[in-house]
């Protein structure tokens, strides 16, 4: 599987599409994705990302089992995620929730690094796994906030 990662163009639209229920059946349902989830936590946690999550290891795991949640629903799950987003669309949401964050494009590509750690660990169908890396690949575009110049700069190789 290839786990492409393409530049984030400042301004650019950003076209995703939420990952097939055959990826939530998949991986085992809400148990199966929360395993999933809170190996990707735990990833994140020894990344050098970290540092932009709470340090005190309880608070850590408040975010990981709220992720968790979410992950669930965007997968097609039951509605389990106890946004705060006062009826605001879901996604519109997401991106508000990360501009809290200073986020730029080396972060957005340890964070995906984080996540396909984690699902290769995962012994199910490379196409099924490709359709959530989709998701998170596109999505995870648009909680990008701070953009420099990149020309001397390639991560991609
Ligand atoms: C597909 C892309 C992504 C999705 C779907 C996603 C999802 C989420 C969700 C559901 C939350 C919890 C929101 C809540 O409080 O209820 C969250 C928080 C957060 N995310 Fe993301 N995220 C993505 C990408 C990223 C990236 C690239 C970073 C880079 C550093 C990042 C950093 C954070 C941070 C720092 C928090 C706050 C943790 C806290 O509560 O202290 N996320 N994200």
């Amino acid at each position: 599987m290839s786990f492409e990662i393409t530049r984030t163009i400042q301004d650019e639209k950003v076209n995703f599409k939420h990952p097939s229920p055959r990826f939530f059946e998949a991986i085992g349902g809400e148990e199966g994705m929360q395993k999933l989830m809170y190996r990707f936590y735990d990833i994140i946690y020894e990344s050098d990302i970290h540092n932009f999550f709470p340090q005190d290891r309880e608070e850590f795991d408040k975010v990981k089992v709220k992720n968790s949640k979410f992950f669930i629903q965007v997968c097609g799950g039951p509605k389990v995620y106890e946004d705060e987003s006062g009826g605001m669309d879901l996604d519109e949401y997401m991106i508000r929730v990360h501009d809290d964050f200073t986020i730029d494009e080396n972060a957005r590509i340890e964070w995906l690094g984080c996540m396909r750690k984690a699902l290769e660990e995962q012994e199910i169908d490379e196409e099924i796994k490709e359709d959530f890396w989709n998701y998170v690949e596109a999505f995870s575009k648009l909680t990008v906030n701070k953009f420099r110049n990149l020309q001397s700069f390639n991560p991609y190789h």
